[in-house]
Parts: C-alpha cells; structure tokens; sequence
C-alpha cells in the first residue's frame, strides 16, 4: 500500500489491520457465545464506529439487526466538553430490545454513560456495551465496558473510524496523532 500524505502526521502505529482483524474476530466469538438466540439490536455510534461496526457485525454472525445514533461531544478539539448532544436520532422502537452498543472508544466515559441512560429510559430490556478501544485512565464518570479490544494509553489515537477534527478516519490502522498537529490549531 502506498504511503499516505496523512502517514507524515503519525507519531506510531499501536495496532495494525491484521491485529484489528484478529481482536475483531475474536470480540465477534465472545458476542456469538453470548447472544446467539437473542436477537440483539446492534447499535452503532456515529461517526467512529462506522468501520468496526461494520467488521463487528460480519465477525458475528447471530441474527441480529442494526442502528446508529450519531452524538457529539466535542467542538473539534481533542477533549470532551462533557455535553452530549444527539445529532441524529435512533430510528426505531427500542423497547424489550436487547442492545449492543458498538462504539469506537471509551475515554471520558461521558458519551457512553449519557448514552446507557438514555436507552434504558426508551425501554431496553439490557445495554450491553462493546468498545474497540478503552482508555481507562481518563474516566470521568462511572462506567466500564462489557467488552473491549484494545486498552489505550492517554494518547490521542486515530484511525479506523477514529478521527481528529473529522480527518485520519479512513486510516486502516490505529495510531497515535502528532501532538503538534492538534496544537497548531487554535482551540
Ligand atoms: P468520551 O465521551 O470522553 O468517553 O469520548 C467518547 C468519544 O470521544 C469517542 O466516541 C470518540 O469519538 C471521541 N474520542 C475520545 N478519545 C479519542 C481519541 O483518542 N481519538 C479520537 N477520538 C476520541
Ligand atoms: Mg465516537
């Protein structure tokens, strides 16, 4: 594969396709074991899960269906600024509904926890909660993953899905961002 321009803005690689691929697979065998015959509804939050959701979904094959919500919490920077707004409504009736909850990762912990809430007041019968990455050492409110890939450092980390200021998303591997590419911008 040729070298990207965006390859230049990358401090290090953390994990490449292949091990994203295999820790996918191996997530898709937990979430088999335990959902087969449930029928669980795959959630996906917008726009960072896009991509795993894509490969968690195919690594996982129970009969299950899908849906997004896009939310934001950040103003283009590099740190949640704690308010969770929903940009884009979920689409369906969730009630009774088992949920799995796909998303890319889990720093502040202020997405998710909003987000956990919110879909237990629309009536879900479970919220599970599956994160490619965990970056543990941020968290700000009380909440843990049932299933995560990879524990990250308190790095800012982009690629597959993630993202700095909506670029690197289409990166195929995860890496840490040049700090000098988020402080010479002004916010
Ligand atoms: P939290 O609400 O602070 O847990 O952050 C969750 C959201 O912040 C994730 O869904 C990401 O969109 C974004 N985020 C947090 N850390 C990073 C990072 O290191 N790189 C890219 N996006 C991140
Ligand atoms: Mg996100």
């Amino acid at each position: 594969m040729a070298n990207s321009m965006m390859d230049q803005d990358i401090l290090k690689v953390l994990y490449t396709p292949e091990q994203i691929r295999a820790r996918v697979q191996e997530l898709g065998d937990a979430l088999y074991e335990a959902f087969q015959g449930r029928n669980p509804l795959f959630l996906g939050v917008l726009k960072g899960s896009f991509i795993f959701m894509a490969d968690i979904i195919r690594a996982c094959q129970v009969k299950s269906d899908l849906e997004f919500i896009a939310v934001s919490s950040y103003q283009n920077g590099t740190k949640s600024s704690g308010v969770v707004q929903i940009l884009h409504d979920l689409q369906q009736d969730i009630t009774g509904r088992e949920i799995v909850v796909i998303e890319d990762i889990l720093d502040s912990g202020n997405t998710l926890f909003f987000l956990k809430n919110y879909f237990m007041t629309k009536g879900a019968k479970s919220v599970t909660i599956v994160t490619l990455l965990d970056k543990p050492s941020r968290r700000a409110k009380a909440i843990t993953a049932d299933y995560a890939g990879f524990v990250v450092p308190d790095e800012f980390v982009v690629g597959y899905g993630l993202d700095y200021a909506q670029q690197y998303r289409n990166l195929p591997y995860i890496g840490v961002l040049k700090p000098e590419v988020y402080t010479k911008r002004a916010d």
